[in-house]
């Protein structure tokens, strides 16, 4: 049997090993951490498991360490975290647990070290090492999570009937691991998640959606969309992704399987950021295209203003998945409003104006904007896909030089409403916006510079257009930075 202890010289180890030896509870590491350090994955988050209180061992750990250590205990579950520098220590004592079929609340009871490791999702978070004096270091291994570990596979210890049916979220931790980790799951343990799909039903959309957004946060997400498609899960928890999927065809002319295309793009941004929000725009950016998907004859496939739409779907699909309602989303809706427009610039002969319209609607998210776009570009032709990034290397350029010259990310017009009412004498009103939107209309098609001198002058030609005259002039502001 394999001997870990040369990875555990640590003093947290050692102090923890002395605790147990001195008040004779026996102490063992266990879960995460160890399929961790076996796969040499260096982690500060440790889980403990001791026969007997896991809330009386943790306060005299806390007491042995002294300083610099935070402890909380949850008498309700009889767990207790510890924390000591940067290590988060969670103690619980070994337990057998057994569920009822329509509670997820089980019956618990002290137990042994292997009824702990019964109770456990997979066999490499089943594995634990001993802190005992006699076999300090020793790995106890009764499924053989260490052979699955070499093999990269996922595995429940038990029939995954029972092991799924205990806390059916196991099911998305399975391929969450798979996901992070590379790893296959086993044949009989993915046939029970299709089997048992419908049971997520009963767990808290938070508690899916922490998975989900770990499968997205992994550096091949697609490897975990692709799995919960096939058993059956993505439809329950996130239909509308599963409605991007297939191909139709009239006549000879197909369109692509936006579903297969999205999760290309998110595999490309993956590679780029590690943004769990932008990687979000990745998986909406082209949400309406089932429902915005025509066919008109001599043009073909089309998907006319998916990218309107889709920025309108996504506050219902961050309700349903319980994803935030805040500032997240509403960055994620702009990038899927605006993802066309750096493509549509790269097309096209790029002019000034194009790009003042988009620094001024972008602001400060434009780089994630063409990070996106350039993820994006998912074409089999290289030919084309070098032509495109070469395309948005201009773009990408000729946004840098209008950006220093005109400086239009988060800008604000030289002329306010406020001011448009001083001058004017007028009260808040329609004529007061158009005024305003004409000013920053001009300023974005260039035909008057980004400064209050020349909006001011623009500002009482268009007044005198709409009968006005100046009563007043607001005073400049002062735009010294400082
Ligand atoms: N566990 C379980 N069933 C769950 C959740 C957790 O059996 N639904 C057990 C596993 O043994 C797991 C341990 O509790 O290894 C700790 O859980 P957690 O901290 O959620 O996962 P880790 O395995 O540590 O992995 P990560 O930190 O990546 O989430």
């Amino acid at each position: 049997m394999q001997n870990l202890a040369d990875k555990l010289n640590s003093e947290v180890f050692k102090t923890i090993a002395h605790v147990a030896r001195e008040i004779n509870q026996k102490t063992f590491v266990i879960g995460g951490f160890v399929r961790d350090l076996l796969l040499e994955r260096p982690s500060k988050d440790v889980d403990f498991v001791v026969l007997g209180s896991g809330i009386v061992f943790a306060k005299k750990v806390a007491s042995a360490f002294g300083s610099n250590t935070h402890a909380k205990y949850f008498k309700n579950f009889g767990t207790a975290l510890v924390r000591y520098n940067e290590w988060d220590l969670e103690f619980v004592g070994a337990r057998k647990e057994s569920y009822r079929k329509n509670s997820r609340k089980p019956i618990v009871e002290d137990g042994s070290l292997s009824d702990d490791q019964r109770r456990r999702d997979f066999t490499i978070n089943a594995l634990s090492i001993s802190l005992q004096a006699k076999d300090f270091g020793q790995l106890f291994d009764p499924f053989n999570g260490l052979e699955d570990i070499k093999n990269k596979l996922i595995r429940t210890p038990l029939d995954p009937d029972i092991t799924f049916s205990d806390d059916p979220l196991r099911m998305m931790r399975a391929i969450r691991f798979a996901t992070q980790l590379g790893f296959s799951i086993e044949l009989n343990t993915y046939k029970a998640i299709s089997r048992n799909k419908n049971r997520i039903q009963i767990v808290s959309r938070e508690r899916v959606l922490d998975e989900l957004n770990k499968i997205i946060l992994a550096p091949k997400p697609s490897l975990g969309f692709k799995i919960l498609d096939e058993t059956g899960l993505l439809k329950i928890i996130f239909p509308k992704f599963v409605e991007l999927k297939g191909v139709e065809k009239v006549g000879k002319q197909a369109h692509k399987d936006n579903f297969y295309h999205t999760l290309q793009v998110l595999d490309n941004l993956a590679e780029k950021t590690d943004s769990l929000y932008l990687r979000w725009a990745a998986i909406l950016h082209d949400i309406a295209k089932p429902v915005t998907k025509r066919f008109e004859q001599g043009i073909g496939w089309t998907f006319h203003a998916h990218e309107f739409i889709g920025a309108k779907m996504v506050p219902g699909v961050f309700k349903s998945l319980k994803l935030p309602m805040n500032e997240k989303m509403r960055y994620v809706q702009k990038l899927v409003l605006l993802h066309l427009r750096p493509i549509v610039l790269a097309q096209e002969i790029i002019t000034d104006s194009a790009l003042r319209r988009l620094l001024f609607e972008a602001g400060d998210d434009i780089d994630y904007l063409m990070l996106l776009c350039e993820a994006d570009i998912t074409s089999k032709n290289d030919v084309k896909v070098r032509q495109y990034l070469k395309n948005f290397e201009t773009v990408r350029e000729k946004l840098k030089e209008v950006e220093e010259k005109d400086r239009l990310r988060n800008w604000q017009p030289p002329i306010s409403g406020e001011m448009i009412m001083e001058t004017f004498g007028l009260k808040p009103s329609k004529k007061v916006g158009v005024i305003k939107t004409t000013i920053r209309e001009a300023i974005l098609d260039g035909i008057i510079k980004n400064d209050f001198d020349e909006a001011y002058a623009f500002m009482i030609e268009e007044g005198k257009k709409q009968g006005l005259k100046p009563i007043k002039k607001p005073k400049k502001p002062d735009t010294r930075k400082s």
